[in-house]
């Protein structure tokens, strides 16, 4: 039978910077209800990417003194750049396409001229605001505080000629999708796109530019090129083969079953890219599921704060695996989530080292201790359990519910046993029911349900007291041992999209070979075979000493910060000008420290006492305590603006003030009190 198809995409990335752990959220998300697809036996089509055109991209090459070629080049497919990153992650995508492909550019010329042949593109002049960290258009209305509505940056004026997208001519039918159909989702995002876009009035979109030329060239206008957006949204169709001879699976694929993008970018996708596929007389995607972002400190995470995550750093420090799980059950995936570094600790102590690792150690070292690694003949599902798996089976084909009622006497282990199979049995049903509304953290929660109750098992069965006579337990031990195994291996199996490599460690030291790793014996009781050799290997989740870890990622992080910063920074230069006598009015004097010491109370503070050549002593309060010792500045001469009126500090007056050299190195502030030829005597004026 001809599997079924499943087209997934994440969002293609910006490569202006390195990515961070916020682009890696969204990519593990992807990746695991792509894994999560072909685990049922899907086909799955998994596209990712980069998005390489576009001003931002421009000026950062200029900065950087390298084309723009190169500059793309260095972050993509450079050491640590998004390919590595993927690799490192795991992900399992199809295809990668970068939009400075070729067949991609041809492409996207071709999409281009067909709306404009159609009358969806028009030539007029754009007269509006342009943020360009963003590449976007804003018109003054929808400014917040003359800013960037998303990002809050500065916006600059843009005017130039420019194709027009007929974006307003589509709004009706835009709208209809969103409001009628479960097309963007979670639900909250429609009012949020109807609200705040399509109501007010969708004005007709500008789609090419002339200011700059990193982009791909109209073909039938030079010295325009394509919007960036609307370059980067038909990648999800060229990566495909549309328009182009590179790939020939359109027709499998298209429409895509889910585009997972990020919140501030679903406007793109649910307003802008249905329109100009409605315009190419195309298939509409059947999803745009828009998540939530991942904050540092309530806020935003943005290289310019100097405060992403990186997910190298995390990854080596706590394994791939750790990190893509912390991600995927911490935070409900359409909304905000707050990342820290103790609430990734906690999580991996807490759910893999505690519960799932103690479940697989304590499991595997039994069989082995009791039984040698094999467990005997006949441990394996009773007639009655195997009835139990029957009836579940069957409800699931008659989409039934189970309604069982048992009646144990007071102690009945069996009880336990019935307990713990009937939630394994459920499990897979529950689980697939949130992966397919997009919420994977609830599907998690079904999995640790088994692996708690299973953990509870071992304590309610007391192996080890069963083990005192083996005589008159031991086959009940073993039959105790072969459920904790069936439960390890059915979490394991719906573990496996999120945790690819350690779920095959686990198979391993449990002894499930691959026909009892599949979708199918996930819901099957007593599949692994009874006599299979378990073998306890290495700790699979080791716990976390939070204490040290945290230390040890507080330094890695300022040194990679630090290696990052630039490494000398000088406060900007005032363009506003001052006439000559205002200047003048400063009097600036050679003066000589004859005592000074750090004034009491105060970290910063140091009190001098200065010649400043009038015969009377004259006393400042300077804070550079950071930057000198007291005794270190006796005798020097330095130069002190002498007539600003006094002040107190500390409840000591200060006359004045000592002129210093300040600038930012590497991130931290370096402070040089300016000192003078001590030939020159104290009190002489500066001019
Ligand atoms: N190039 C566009 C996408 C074009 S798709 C046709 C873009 N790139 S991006 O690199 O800026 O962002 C890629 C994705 O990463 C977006 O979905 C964005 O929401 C996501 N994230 C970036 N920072 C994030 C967090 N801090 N948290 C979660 N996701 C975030 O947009």
């Amino acid at each position: 039978m001809e599997k079924k198809k499943f087209y997934i995409t994440t969002p293609i990335y910006y490569p202006s910077d390195k990515l961070h752990i916020g682009h890696t959220y969204c990519t593990v998300a992807t990746d695991a209800i792509a894994r999560y697809k072909r685990l049922k036996g899907f086909d799955v089509m998994f596209l990712t990417g980069t998005d390489e055109h576009g001003q931002k991209i421009e000026e950062k090459a200029e900065e950087a003194g390298v084309t723009p070629q190169q500059f793309v080049d260095n972050i993509v497919t450079g050491e640590r750049g998004v390919k590595d990153l993927w690799k490192l992650m795991n992900i399992s995508n199809d295809r990668f396409i970068r939009t400075t492909d070729e067949y991609h550019v041809g492409a996207v010329q071709k999409i281009f001229k067909k709306m404009y042949d159609k009358g969806d593109i028009y030539k007029g002049a754009y007269a509006g605001k342009y943020c360009t960290p963003c590449e976007s258009f804003w018109t003054e209305s929808q400014l917040v505080d003359g800013k960037c509505p998303d990002c809050g940056r500065p916006v600059v004026d843009a005017q130039e000629e420019a194709y027009f997208f007929r974006l307003s001519k589509y709004a009706d039918r835009v709208r209809d999708l969103l409001v009628n159909t479960d097309f963007l989702e979670p639900k909250s995002r429609v009012h949020e796109m109807v609200n705040n876009f399509i109501d007010p009035g969708l004005e007709d979109l500008c789609v090419s530019r002339t200011s700059f030329t990193w982009g791909v060239p109209v073909d039938f206008d030079p010295g325009h090129v394509v919007y960036v957006w609307v370059d980067a949204l038909f990648n999800y169709t060229t990566a495909l083969g549309l328009f182009n001879d590179k790939y020939d699976d359109y027709d499998e694929y298209w429409p895509a079953d889910v585009h997972i993008v990020g919140k501030e970018i679903v406007r793109f996708h649910s307003i802008i890219w249905p329109a100009m596929l409605m315009s190419m007389d195309m298939p509409l995607p059947k999803k745009v599921f828009g998540h939530g972002w991942l904050l540092l400190d309530g806020g935003k995470m943005s290289k310019s704060k100097g405060n992403v995550v990186d997910p190298y750093l995390l990854s080596e420090k706590f394994g791939v695996d750790a990190l893509r799980f912390f991600l995927m059950r911490t935070f409900p995936f359409g909304s905000d989530g707050n990342f820290s570094n103790e609430l990734l600790i906690q999580t991996i102590n807490t759910d893999l080292a505690n519960t799932l690792g103690n479940l697989v150690s304590r499991t595997t070292a039994m069989v082995g201790k009791y039984f040698g690694g094999t467990l005997p003949a006949g441990s394996g599902a009773t007639e009655d359990e195997k009835y139990l798996n029957d009836v579940y089976a069957q409800a699931r084909e008659s989409q039934s519910e189970v309604s069982l009622s048992f009646n144990f006497p007071e102690g009945d282990p069996v009880k336990y046993d019935v307990e713990l199979i009937t939630t394994a049995l459920q499990m897979r049903e529950k689980f697939e029911e949130q992966m397919e509304s997009y919420a994977p953290h609830k599907a998690l929660d079904e999995v640790f349900k088994l692996i708690d109750r299973a953990n509870k098992y071992i304590d309610e069965n007391a192996p080890w007291a069963l083990a005192k006579d083996v005589e008159a337990n031991g086959a009940r031990l073993a039959h105790v041992l072969y459920n904790l195994l069936e439960a390890t291996r059915l979490s394991g199996i719906l573990l496996t999209p999120f945790m690819p490599e350690s779920c095959g460690k686990l198979f391993d030291q449990i002894g499930a070979g691959e026909d009892v790793r599949t979708w199918d014996s996930a819901a099957q009781w007593g599949a692994l075979h009874e006599s299979t050799a378990v073998t306890k290997g290495e700790n699979l989740f080791p716990r976390v000493d939070m204490e040290k870890a945290l230390e040890e990622l507080e330094q890695a992080e300022a040194a990679a910060r630090k290696a990052v910063l630039p490494p000398i920074e000088l406060e900007p230069q005032l363009t506003e000008q001052v006439d000559f006598d205002t200047f003048c009015k400063s009097d600036f004097r050679a003066v000589k420290v004859k005592a000074c010491e750090a004034v009491k109370k105060s970290a910063k503070l140091l009190k001098f006492t200065l010649d400043d050549g009038t015969g009377t002593d004259r006393q400042i309060l300077s804070g550079i305590h950071a930057w000198y010792e007291p005794e270190d500045l006796i005798g020097k001469t330095l130069v002190a603006i002498v007539n600003l009126p006094p002040r107190k500090m500390m409840g000591q007056e200060s006359c004045g003030m000592l002129i210093s050299a300040v600038h930012t190195e590497k991130g931290e502030e370096k402070l040089h009190l300016l000192m003078i030829d001590d030939a020159i005597p104290a009190g002489a004026k500066m001019c």
